[in-house]
């Protein structure tokens, strides 16, 4: 009978790091003429759960498409990559990661799953709890960004290497270049790459997944200014700005903005800052790209990797891709 092996962690982001990186990235996302912030402070402990909710919510269907996929398929995915150690960036609750690590089980592949993520509390609770559920793997949990710590993904064993819920589409163009070039570099031969990625559809359907009904969405988009205030001493009025989802045509993504309803001016005391607020200015706080199947594989050509197999969900909702290094 296999035993639990207790979970370990490796931190490649020190709390200083990360302070430093919020200063420089809040300074000058909140000096620009067009005021953003970057996505990564969403995820603190609050805002990693109101994220769990919305992947329960009725509105939003790519947890749901994506998870299909992989219950139909898992089985096929693992043993044509023949993996036995499962890398997944971005990983979060490591819900889904479930039903690939049930198909490495019972094609008797089950050997480390490594998680990385930035929220070090998620993703320690969720190693814990694999560790248990399965008895024999080893979890080797990795907080870091995928954006610098593509060299952290371990050397053992032939990896699966996943990256679910449409996470790639939060990249801007150039993120996502540097990111399949950086991830391309660190493959070897055997590596397989599996990236879920939501689908361009009717614009009704993609607005109302980022503006729910019950409002989850628009308390996640405003947690991003209660991270602010504690983390930097910054006096946001939260409950003043209001959650914008929008479908960029062009860019084939959804944004997703905070307004401000009050001319107001904010401080932000750690950073010795203040910025003034229009009345009705908006700050871009996260975009979610929407993608065609071909202009997906070209982009993945362009990065180095070569699609070797793709699984649409029911209604192309929501596309698996499974690409090799080129
Ligand atoms: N894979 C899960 C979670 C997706 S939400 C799913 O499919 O449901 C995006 C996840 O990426 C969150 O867990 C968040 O903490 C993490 N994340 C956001 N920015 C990151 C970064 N720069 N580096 C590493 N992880 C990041
Ligand atoms: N990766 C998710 C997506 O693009 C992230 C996400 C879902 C999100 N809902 C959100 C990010 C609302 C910000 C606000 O679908």
């Amino acid at each position: 009978m296999d035993t639990v092996i207790p979970p370990t962690i490796e931190v490649h982001l020190a709390p200083d790091d990360l302070r430093v990186a919020m200063e420089a990235d809040v300074r000058a996302g909140l000096t620009s003429t067009r005021k953003q912030l970057p996505p990564v402070y969403f995820y603190d402990d609050r805002g990693s759960r109101l994220f769990d909710e919305i992947t329960r919510l009725p509105e939003y269907y790519p947890t749901r498409a994506e998870r299909a996929i992989l219950e139909a398929h898992a089985k096929d995915m693992v043993e044509s990559a023949g993996a036995n150690v499962l890398v997944e960036l971005g990983a979060g609750t490591c819900d889904k990661s479930r039903v690939l690590l049930d198909a490495m089980q019972s094609c008797g592949r089950l050997g480390i799953y490594r998680p990385l993520d930035v929220s070090d509390t998620t993703l320690w609770e969720a190693a814990t709890a694999l560790s248990e559920e399965y008895p024999g793997l080893a979890v080797h949990a990795v907080v870091g960004d995928f954006h610098h710590h593509m060299d952290e993904l371990g050397d053992e064993g032939r990896r699966l290497i996943a990256f679910l819920g449409g996470t790639i589409g939060n990249f801007d163009p150039a993120q996502r270049a540097g990111f399949l070039t950086g991830l391309a570099a660190v493959m070897r031969p055997g590596d397989r790459f599996l990236l879920g990625t939501d689908l361009i559809k009717d614009r009704a359907r993609l607005v109302a997944a980022y503006d729910d009904a019950a409002g989850v969405t628009a308390a996640f988009n405003r947690n991003v200014l209660h991270v602010l205030n504690r983390d930097l001493g910054a006096d946001f009025d939260p409950d003043r700005f209001t959650h914008v989802a929008r479908w960029n045509e062009p860019e084939h993504r959804i944004e997703m903005w905070l307004r401000s309803e009050d001319a107001c001016r904010v401080k932000i005391a750690d950073l010795g800052l203040e910025v003034e607020f229009a009345a009705g200015e908006e700050m871009l706080t996260e975009i979610s790209t929407k993608f065609s199947p071909d202009e997906l594989r070209e982009e993945l050509e362009e990065g180095g990797l070569e699609v070797e197999a793709s699984w649409a969900s029911p209604g192309d909702e929501f596309l698996m891709t499974m690409a090799v290094r080129r």
